[in-house]
């Protein structure tokens, strides 16, 4: 996902846009730009790879400049090379634009463009805007973006200067996140919060089909149609230092690490231990919908549909309700059965995740009952689903997603037990439930305590390029967000799957010195994972088990064990993911790969 930073006010935007960026790295890119209005004049530096390489292309010129847009690019059309680096400029190089998204028909407009004597010289569609937009100004940059906007078709969230209006900046939004956070005397835009909270925690949130023109004095919000349009200004979620490394050498270590407190804050003020019930105010209004639901759809991408997958489990088991998962990306495409009583519920740690918003939209309009589990506040998802429950696990930065797993399975169980009460979930099995789910944060800490052993595993089979995952039942799921965790991270292939599937062809891959991970704690269906593991050794495979604590049998089979408390099976996805989110950290960091910002990846993923 692209990251997008525009300053306006007294200050130098220079360093504010670069320190903003910085603040977006986590996100994932292979270029940057950006572009600086002063003296009549743009000054533009782009380069390729890190913000570094775009500091040191930065000289004199703009250095006292106070308006500017930057741009961190996550490629999609054309290569990450200097010329498709953003911000892309109109023919007369007195227009800058920086834009996240994807222009479907850029292909049209550039052939619009060349007909009327305009090239483009990038392979990247944005290049069309920028030009488009020079090609409809007449001097007044607000209405020429409005006028090339009604020509795009696809999505974008932008921001535009020009060197003739040394007082504005236009955006726009349409499928790409933007905020204008509201300063004193200046204002910041940005893609994410996370480039603004070091200057305010007053912001708005542009919605889709929104433009705002910000200036010194203030901002003006609108449509496309230049109807005026009325924001609130709320207040962020988080604070600066939630978004550093707090000593940590990693994003994603702090990450895992902070688990306890992550799920603590998750569970804060929503379970009654003493009345063994759950009080989820975001779904409130919707108790009574809840209720007569008669079919639960879960809808998300990467881990956020392995979450889905453990909710399939827990509805199922807990409020006695049918329940499937399905990929965002397929749902929106199938044309999805939709009856009276279906709840689908929308899982995103980013709530931007283009293929998730959209299986959203597909859900309400076809007239589901569409609920939003969702880490950022404000965020698109947030935004357009009908109710939710926010994860408050605080900003997550590492691509790799960990504490939102663990809090997104923490609002599962308790989605599961609130509308298990309302149809046949007894008040005492819920009072076990929600009594277990209240010392989750600490048994997770105890399971941390375990990193240098996860470590010394980690590092005998880093060399290997093939792994399994394998686990039954509710720890399906954590066997398929375990492979997902060292693919993502270290870039050794890993596959999960129910252990059982393992006889049906994926056997024949084992050989000698494989690493196979079994996630076997006691339980149901012990006993046959005990003969899965068996099969595996057999066949020269190295096993590495998640366990129960106390289980001697199992250390007498796996090579390395790692134990967890026992805990009733709805809750042991929320500890056995622990020691494979670890695994995959200590093995990505042995392979010196860069785990924050793995290759290839973002950490939104805001285009199809
Ligand atoms: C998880 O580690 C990945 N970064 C990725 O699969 C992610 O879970 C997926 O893109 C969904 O993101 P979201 O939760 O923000 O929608």
């Amino acid at each position: 996902m692209c990251g997008i930073v525009g300053y306006i006010g007294a200050r130098k935007a220079r360093p504010i846009l670069i320190e903003g960026l910085k603040r977006l790295e986590y996100r994932g890119y292979d270029s940057a730009g950006l572009a600086l209005v002063h003296d009549g004049r743009l000054t533009i530096r782009r380069a390729v790879g890190r913000i570094h390489n775009l500091e040191a292309t930065l000289d004199h010129d703009g250095a006292e400049a106070t308006l500017g847009i930057a741009h961190t690019r996550w490629a999609t059309h054309g290569g990450p090379t200097e010329t498709n680096a953003h911000p892309h400029v109109s023919a007369d190089g007195r227009i800058a634009l920086v834009h996240n998204g994807i222009i479907e028909n850029y292909r049209a407009i550039r052939t619009f463009l060349e007909q009327k004597g305009v090239p483009c010289i990038t392979e990247t569609d944005t290049e069309v805007l920028a030009k488009l937009i020079g090609h409809f100004y007449n001097g007044n940059l607000e209405q020429a973006v409005r006028d090339a906007l009604h020509d795009v078709q696809g999505t974008y969230g932008i921001a535009v200067v020009a060197a003739g209006e040394p007082d504005r900046i236009v955006a726009a939004r349409k499928g790409s996140p933007l905020i204008v956070g509201i300063g004193d005397g200046e204002f910041i835009i940005a893609s994410d919060a996370a480039a603004i909270v070091a200057h305010t925690n007053q912001v708005i949130y542009l919605s889709d089909g929104e433009m705002v023109t910000v200036t010194r004095d203030g901002f003006r919000t609108t449509t496309l149609d230049a109807i005026p349009v009325t924001k609130d200004v709320q207040g962020l979620e988080f604070s600066l230092d939630q978004i550093e490394l707090d000593g940590h050498e990693h994003f994603m270590a702090k990450e895992i690490f902070e688990q306890p407190q992550s799920l603590a804050n998750t569970l804060r003020g929503r379970i009654d231990v003493r009345e063994g019930a759950v009080h989820l105010g975001g779904i409130a209004a919707y108790a009574r919908d809840l209720a007569r639901a008669r079919r639960i759809i879960f809808t998300a991408q990467g881990t956020a549909w392995h979450a889905g997958l453990v909710g399939e489990y827990l509805f199922e088991d807990i409020a006695k309700l049918p329940a499937e998962t399905e990929y965002a990306s397929e749902f929106r495409y199938r044309n999805p059965l939709i009856d009276d009583g279906t709840v689908v519920i929308a899982i995103s740690q980013s709530g931007e995740t283009a293929d998730t918003l959209a299986a959203l939209r597909e859900a309400r309009q076809k007239g589901a009952l569409a609920l939003g589990i969702v880490n950022v506040v404000g965020s698109t998802i947030a935004r357009e689903s009908d109710a939710g429950v926010y994860l408050h696990c605080g900003p997550e930065i590492g691509v790799a997603s960990t504490k939102a797993f663990t809090s997104q399975l923490a609002v599962l169980v308790m989605l599961a037990i609130r509308l298990g009460r309302g149809r046949f979930l007894s008040q005492n099995d819920a009072a076990m439930l929600v009594t277990e789910l209240a010392r989750i944060p600490e048994r997770v800490a105890g399971i941390l305590a375990q990193s240098d052993a996860v470590r010394a595993a980690a590092e005998r089979y880093i060399d290997r390029e093939n792994w399994l995952f394998l686990g039954r039942g509710y720890n399906y799921p954590v066997a398929l967000e375990g492979a997902l965790k060292l693919k993502e991270i270290s870039y050794i292939h890993a596959e999960g799957m129910p252990a059982a599937e393992m006889k049906h062809g994926p056997i024949a891959l084992i050989n000698e010195g494989m690493p196979v991970v079994f996630i076997a704690t006691q339980r149901n269906q012990y006993d046959k994972v005990l003969g899965n593991i068996e099969e595996v050794r057999s066949r020269g495979g190295r096993v590495i088990a998640v366990a129960t604590e106390g289980d001697t049998v199992i250390s007498q089979m796996a090579e390395h064990v790692f134990f967890v408390p026992d805990v009733p099976e709805p809750l042991q996805p929320l500890l056995t993911v622990i020691p494979l989110q670890l695994l995959a950290y200590h093995a990505a960091v042995l392979r010196g790969c860069n785990v924050d910002k793995p290759r290839n990846l973002a950490k939104s993923v805001t285009v199809e």
